[in-house]
């Protein structure tokens, strides 16, 4: 039997709800066909938006959108997504499958959207093919209130209220596809770029984001930390709120033969989730970097990109990046969360990829048709740690699941408290084989407190959710809880992610 030890009365961290963020991009049927269906279709929407997916995503609680990219937003001109959509200018996306971007959904859309989902909004801005003056002018177009030429060529485009960004990503992977940029160089470049966002007055400050590094490149952390980090005022030259990371589970580790995302072994199984474990190293390791630079952890890191990336569906467009998503795709969201919620100190945002149609995406679309996917019932369920304040916890005698390179923890947990005193306890085992018995202990007032909410997502590693059967995978009632003198005994069945609530 493993052991969970609470320490209620150590309160750590703040679980930042933008942990639970997302990512859209313009990207094969992300858009276009998920979002964005136009206001003349026959799929029911709201200026163009489908009511179907944004229920869906308020039901889920989203926090926060990042949009426009990925490697499309160094790509992206915005001034050709504004205005009436007829003289919209034409462009290849030239990263996703060279297909025609009519820029029907831009600037306007996008904000559009945000508020109906009621979230906050992320955009991420052109460094690699882009301007100061652009990027500049974009930030004014958004939030300047007063008289000045963007904020009158926003008026005239039909909004007179100017919007709230509360992230701008400055540039998006510019090691890659965003300039192939050396990391001193791009610093220097972000020193520049920063320097001309500007927070204009009575407006809530926007936060700017440092683009950070590919998976395990400390070295970027380092070299750009020492060229432009400076945190002692927001006039300053190296000013940043946020550094990103990016990083993506590869089941087979092979960027040629990724893996398939229903069809796979059970030894695939658990090569992903340590794949997918190694999430761990990469935040402790870049954090330590940070803390050098900025020991009161001033700024975040900010996980922009992560999720699964399999080889796409068979048939299917090879630059739309569509794959579908399984049970291992829950355990792994749930594993990471709760990583990044042990992280919180550090970790203030993480944007999985994509939203809608493209990688480990919560949401699928056929014409008319949405499924949530099992990694939407994952978002779902910890949506009760957003805000929350994280407790102390540790767990002991709980193994370990697979063989040689592939052993992680079979059980990882997170728990936390809310403004109301409830605590919320998450947990995965990624055990194929058996369930586990979780004794768990508070240290204080064990006693007093009982279950008030327990679901379970359960099924086959590589069950999954298809317009045909949506209701394969699901969270339910669970009721594997045992009331004890000092807590609460959980018995996770094999291959399941659990969340456990209790109220004094
Ligand atoms: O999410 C797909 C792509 O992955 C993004 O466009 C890019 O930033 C990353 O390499």
């Amino acid at each position: 039997m493993a052991k969970l030890f609470i320490n209620n009365e150590s309160r750590k961290s703040t679980i930042a709800p933008e942990i639970y963020g997302h990512f859209s991009e313009h990207l094969g049927r992300c858009i276009y066909e998920g979002l964005y269906v136009g206001e003349n279709s026959d799929i029911p929407n709201t200026n163009g938006m489908r009511n179907d997916v944004v229920s869906a995503l308020k039901e889920m609680k989203i926090p926060v959108l990042r949009w426009p990219g990925g490697c499309f937003a160094d790509e992206y001109h915005w001034m050709d997504g504004i205005g009436p959509k007829a003289g919209r200018k034409k462009m290849i996306n030239t990263h996703w499958g060279g297909v025609v971007e009519d820029n029907s959904f831009g600037t306007h859309e996008f904000f559009e959207l945000c508020s109906q989902l009621g979230c906050k909004t992320y955009v991420n801005m052109n460094v690699g093919s882009g301007s100061v003056r652009e990027m500049s002018e974009w930030v004014e177009y958004i939030t300047f209130k007063g008289v000045s030429p963007m904020a009158d060529l926003r008026k005239e485009n039909g909004r007179e209220e100017p919007w709230t960004v509360d992230y701008v990503g400055v540039g998006n992977e510019n090691w890659g596809c965003g300039g192939n940029m050396r990391p001193v160089y791009y610093a220097d470049e972000y020193r520049r770029y920063q320097t001309y966002i500007r927070n204009y007055a009575g407006n809530t400050p926007i936060q700017k984001i440092c683009c950070g590094a590919n998976a395990g490149d400390y070295d970027w952390t380092r070299k750009v930390l020492e060229t432009c980090f400076d945190h002692s005022d927001p006039k300053q030259h190296g000013y940043m709120d946020g550094y990103s990371l990016h990083y993506y589970t590869i089941p087979e580790g092979n960027w040629e033969h990724k893996g398939s995302a229903t069809d796979f072994t059970e030894e695939t199984f658990y090569k992903t989730l340590k794949a997918g474990y190694h999430m761990e190293e990469l935040v402790t390791r870049h954090s330590h970097i940070m803390d050098e630079f900025d020991p009161e952890k001033k700024i975040g890191l900010m996980v922009d990109e992560w999720g699964i990336w399999t080889d796409v569906e068979p048939g299917t467009n090879p630059g739309f990046l569509y794959q579908q998503s399984t049970m291992r795709d829950a355990l792994l969201a749930g594993m990471t969360l709760n990583i990044f919620n042990k992280h919180s100190d550090r970790v203030r945002m993480a944007n999985i990829a994509q939203l809608i149609n493209v990688l480990q995406s919560v949401i699928l679309t056929e014409g008319e048709k949405m499924i949530k996917t099992p990694t939407y019932f994952v978002f779902r369920m910890y949506a009760a740690h957003q805000g929350g304040t994280l407790l102390s916890s540790e767990l002991l005698e709980s193994g370990t699941v697979g063989k040689d390179q592939n052993e992680l923890p079979k059980v990882f947990e997170s728990v936390s408290e809310n403004s109301d005193g409830v605590i919320t306890i998450t947990l995965t085992n990624n055990s194929l084989e058996s369930g586990e018995e979780v004794s768990v202990n508070l240290s204080k007032d064990g006693g007093a407190y009982s279950v008030c909410e327990a679901s379970v997502i359960t099924n086959k590693m590589n069950a999954h959710n298809t317009f045909d059967a949506p209701g394969t995978v699901k969270e339910e009632k669970f009721t594997g809880c045992e009331k004890t003198s000092d807590g609460v005994r959980i018995t996770l069945p094999k291959c399941s992610v659990v969340c456990v609530r209790l109220k004094k």
